[in-house]
């Protein structure tokens, strides 16, 4: 028997892309499944690791708990797309590297997406207010007095420009 699909039309990483997919199937699956990008993952696949944290049209979601239905015509941004054209890592990708934010590198990802979403919404947290927003985020190697540094770091040069 041939397996149900639906067509799914939205931008991707900055592109309008199509593809078909499974009526249950989730945004983690069809990104890592259909387009080759691995830097969302699953882990608890219950929605609470963050590990597969991805932006809808602005919003981080649960990769492993949204379905690709929901995402028809909206913008979904991974970790993969490059906030500087030429490639060049941003204030928070630099910090992380800077401050030795993860060791295995499994959450970071995810924690890169909540870290922009924060800076864009508060250019000056303090530390409470970033583990507030990183609360959903788990990072088995415990590296999190080292993120919060880079998070600190990466606001101050985010408001020097
Ligand atoms: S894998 Fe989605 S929140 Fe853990
Ligand atoms: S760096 Fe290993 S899980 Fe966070």
């Amino acid at each position: 028997m041939t397996p149900v699909t639906h067509p799914l039309h939205f931008t991707l990483n900055g592109e309008r892309v199509c593809t078909a997919i499974a009526p249950h199937e989730t945004l983690l699956e069809t990104l890592r499944n259909r387009f080759e990008l691995f830097g969302a993952r699953e882990s608890c696949g219950q929605g609470l690791c963050g590990s597969c944290t991805v932006m809808v049209d602005g919003q981080p979601v649960s990769g492993c708990l949204s379905l690709s239905l929901s995402a028809e015509g909206c913008e979904v941004t991974t970790i993969e797309h490059e906030v500087h054209p030429d490639g060049k890592l941003d204030a928070v990708q630099q910090a992380f590297i800077e401050c030795g934010a993860f060791q295995c590198g499994f959450c970071t990802p995810g924690f890169i997406l909540m870290s922009r979403d924060l800076l864009s919404r508060n250019p000056n947290p303090s530390d409470e207010e970033i583990r507030e927003h990183l609360s959903g985020n788990l990072c088995r190697c415990g590296a999190y007095p080292e993120i919060v540094r880079a998070v600190q770091q990466a606001a101050v040069m985010l408001r020097q420009g």
